[in-house]
């Protein structure tokens, strides 16, 4: 009983100074959520649990190591006991009270996660071979007044602080995941359409550039798949949709780079003459390009647009055929294509 008490004394001992640098210990990101809020909750308790259930196997087992350890002289087994019912139906029972509380408090943070603000914003996420996109509704006025709705296409997610955003993500490819530490939210994107949309609801609450990730092995650049997540003020965000809804106005090279930033061509082409999941843009235009089938073609502007609208009718050598998308057509207008040409056209090499 003596070892008990003294045990039992240390177990309280361990738990409470591990526990203290656990919950003090900067573990955790920036929280930069309404939603983190609820979850750290959670997590706090969980580091109690932690530390409680380290301290008890740690100090149980250390204790008999050292007090119960086999002296000189001494043969044969220890004193032992068989059975009591006593602790059987304690460690079965607390264990359960324990994991249906946790259930409970699951649940609820859960429900508190997801719950729902009418006021909330939507904003449309695109998820690619290794690209985000973010697509958020507009409304502006026309030129004689009336009230339309435009899409605003970026590859930084911004958002309001202070206010609901739902995240509608889609696949455009296979799976991918979607993932914002500090915000401590994270939901699988899948292919398949509008039956596999799946919604994500935040609320940010510290202004401030954090990082998209995805959480979900998705091929060769997975580890490379990440965009920009921008919180500024509410102000701030409606001019800033406004600024995008009024559409590009530099030059066509310039709004072509801007294009492919968006839509994630320099994902896969680089434009400093780096070997990629597809060719270099660099210097491309005019020279000559080796075919798998060994022939030569010129890269002229026709070349590009057909490589862009139908990616599989030239293969350069050493690339695989079926990387590219094949929908560019569908995902961008024809302005968006011909600028991104121009911005090819305005890559030659030194
Ligand atoms: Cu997308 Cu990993």
């Amino acid at each position: 009983m003596i070892h008990l008490a003294i045990v039992s004394v240390l177990v309280i001992i361990s738990t409470v100074l591990l526990g203290l640098f656990l919950t003090t210990a900067d573990i955790l990101p920036a929280q930069a959520s309404v939603q983190a809020e609820t979850v750290d909750w959670l997590f706090g308790i969980h580091w109690w649990f932690i530390a409680f259930f380290v301290s008890l196997i740690t100090v149980f087992i250390l204790y008999s190591v050292i007090v119960f350890r086999r002296r000189k002289g001494e043969r044969g087994d220890g004193k032992y006991m068989t059975g009591n019912h006593n602790l059987e139906i304690l460690w079965t029972v607390v264990p359960i009270a324990i994991v249906l509380w946790m259930a409970v408090i699951g649940a609820s943070t859960l429900a508190d996660v997801e719950r729902r603000d009418p006021q909330a914003i939507t904003v449309d996420v695109f998820a690619s071979q290794w690209v985000w996109r973010f697509e958020y509704t507009v409304q502006v006025t026309g030129e004689s007044g009336e009230q339309i709705l435009t899409a605003v296409s970026s590859d930084t997610l911004f958002l309001p602080n202070n206010q609901q955003v739902v995240l509608r993500l889609h696949s455009e490819d296979v799976i991918h995941s979607f993932f914002v530490p500090e915000f401590r939210v994270k939901q699988d994107v899948l292919p398949g359409g509008e039956e596999f949309v799946r919604e994500l609801r935040v609320t940010p609450k510290l202004l401030g550039t954090f990082k998209v990730r995805c959480a979900e092995i998705c091929g060769r650049l997975h580890y490379d798949m990440q965009a920009d997540v921008t919180v500024v003020n509410g102000s701030e965000f409606n001019a800033w949709l406004v600024e995008q809804a009024a559409g590009c106005n530099l030059t066509d090279a310039e709004c072509g780079q801007r294009w492919a930033q968006t839509y994630g061509c320099i994902a896969c082409h680089s434009i400093n003459g780096d070997e990629g999941v597809g060719p270099t843009w660099l210097g491309l235009i005019g020279s000559e390009v080796l075919l798998t089938d060994g022939s030569t073609v010129i890269a002229d502007e026709e070349y590009l647009l057909t490589s862009v609208l139908d990616p599989n009718a030239h293969i350069v050598a050493s690339f695989q055929p079926g990387i590219m998308p094949q929908d560019f057509d569908e995902r961008l207008s024809e302005l968006q294509i011909l600028q991104i040409i121009a911005f090819i056209m305005s890559l030659e090499s030194e």
